[in-house]
C-alpha cells in the first residue's frame, strides 16, 4: 500500500471535476475580432498566410461584425486597407473622413450600435507607400514627433466616424499623451485609448504584412521592442498609464506571456493581449498537415492568455471560438 495521501489526481477524475476546479475560464466576452476591409473591392479576397482570414469588403464586413456581435463577443478592431494608389508618404487615406478605415467605421457602427465595442488600429503602416509606421525625415528615418501629429489628426478623424476606443499601435514615443490631448480638444473625452504598451519588433507579424498589402521593406527596430527585455515592457507601461492609457496591451502574444504576466501583475487598468497573425498562422498549418489537434490548440492558446493575466484577447478565431463557448454543455 502506497503511503500517499496528496493526491492532485483526484480533482482531474471526470469532465465535470476538471470543470468545477478550472481556474481561467474563457468567455465570448473576453474576445475581440480584428478585422481587415479593403477598398475597391468586389468580393472578400482570402489571406493566402491567414487561411481562414479574409480582407473584407465593406459589405461583409458588416456581416461578419453582425456575426460577431450575434455570437457576444466584446468588440472589433478594423484595420482598413486603402487602394494602393491612395497611399503616399504621409498616409493621407488615415486622414481623410472618406478613408476607407473611417468608412467601415461608420458602416459596422450602423450595423452593430453599441452591441459591440468598435474599435480601430491608429497607425500609419497601412496607408503609408513606404509602409514605415510613421512618417520620415529627409535621411529615410521614422521621424517621432512630426508621426504624432499625423496620429493626433487621425485620431480625430477615426473618433469622428464612430470608433470607441483607439488602438495608437505604432510604438512612437508619446503617442499617447498626444493623441489624448487630441481627442479632449476636439471633444471626444469618451474615446478610449487601449494602448499597446509592449509592443516588439516580431517576425510573427508576417502574414499581417500580407492581410494589410503592406508596402513596408526592411523592418521596425528602431520603433518597436527588442525581444531581448522583458522589463523594459514596464518602463513603456509607467510612460502609457502617465499619458493617459485606458488599457493596455501586450503583443505578440505567446512568446511574450511572461510579459503579459508582469504587467498584469501591476496595473489597475484591464490587460488585453493580441494572439497575432503569425501565432494564428502557425496552428492553423499544423492542423492542416494534421500535426495538431487544430480546436484543441486553439482553446490552450486562448486559456494561456487568461491564465497568465489577459482580460481580453484580440484573436482571428474570436468568433468561431464564441460559438464554441455557447455550444459548450
Ligand atoms: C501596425 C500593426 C501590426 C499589427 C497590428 N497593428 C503590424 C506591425 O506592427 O508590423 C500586427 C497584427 C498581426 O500580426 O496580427 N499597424
Amino acid at each position: 500500500m502506497s503511503e500517499l495521501t496528496e493526491r492532485p489526481r483526484r480533482l482531474r477524475t471526470t469532465a465535470a471535476m476538471r470543470r468545477m476546479v478550472a481556474e481561467t475560464r474563457l468567455h465570448p466576452a473576453d474576445l475581440i475580432l480584428p478585422a481587415f476591409v479593403r477598398e475597391g473591392i468586389a468580393e472578400p479576397a482570402p489571406i493566402g498566410t491567414m487561411p481562414g482570414v479574409v480582407q473584407h469588403t465593406r459589405d461583409s464586413l458588416r456581416k461578419a461584425a453582425a456575426t460577431a456581435a450575434e455570437a457576444g463577443i466584446a468588440g472589433i478592431m478594423l484595420f482598413g486597407v486603402p487602394e494602393e494608389a491612395k497611399k503616399d508618404a504621409i498616409g493621407s487615406p488615415g486622414t481623410d473622413p472618406d478613408g476607407i478605415l473611417q468608412r467601415a467605421l461608420r458602416d459596422v457602427r450602423a450595423e452593430v450600435g453599441e452591441e459591440l465595442v468598435i474599435m480601430s488600429d491608429l497607425c500609419l503602416d497601412e496607408v503609408t507607400d513606404h509602409g514605415h509606421c510613421g512618417v520620415l525625415d529627409e535621411r529615410g528615418r521614422v521621424d517621432n514627433d512630426a508621426t504624432l501629429e499625423r496620429y493626433a489628426e487621425m485620431a480625430v478623424v477615426q473618433a469622428e466616424a464612430g470608433a470607441q476606443v483607439l488602438g495608437p499601435s505604432g510604438m512612437m514615443d508619446g503617442q499617447v499623451g498626444h493623441v489624448r490631448r487630441a481627442l479632449d480638444a476636439a471633444g471626444h473625452q469618451d474615446v478610449a485609448l487601449l494602448a499597446y504598451t509592449a509592443k516588439y519588433a516580431s517576425a510573427f507579424y508576417g502574414p499581417f504584412r500580407e492581410a494589410v498589402n503592406s508596402s513596408l521593406k526592411g523592418d521596425r527596430k528602431t520603433y518597436q521592442q527588442d525581444p531581448a527585455n522583458g522589463r523594459e515592457a514596464l518602463r513603456e507601461l509607467e510612460l502609457d498609464l502617465a499619458e493617459g492609457a485606458d488599457m493596455v496591451m501586450v503583443k505578440p502574444g505567446l512568446p511574450y506571456l511572461d510579459v503579459l504576466r508582469r504587467v498584469a501583475d501591476v496595473v489597475t487598468v484591464p490587460v488585453a493581449a493580441y494572439q497575432i497573425s503569425g501565432e494564428y498562422a502557425m496552428v492553423e498549418a499544423a492542423a492542416e498537415k494534421g500535426w495538431i489537434d487544430r480546436d484543441r490548440a486553439i482553446e490552450e492558446t486562448l486559456t494561456a492568455f487568461k491564465r497568465a493575466g489577459a482580460d481580453m484577447i484580440l484573436t482571428y478565431w474570436a468568433t468561431e471560438f464564441a460559438g464554441r463557448l455557447g455550444r459548450r454543455a
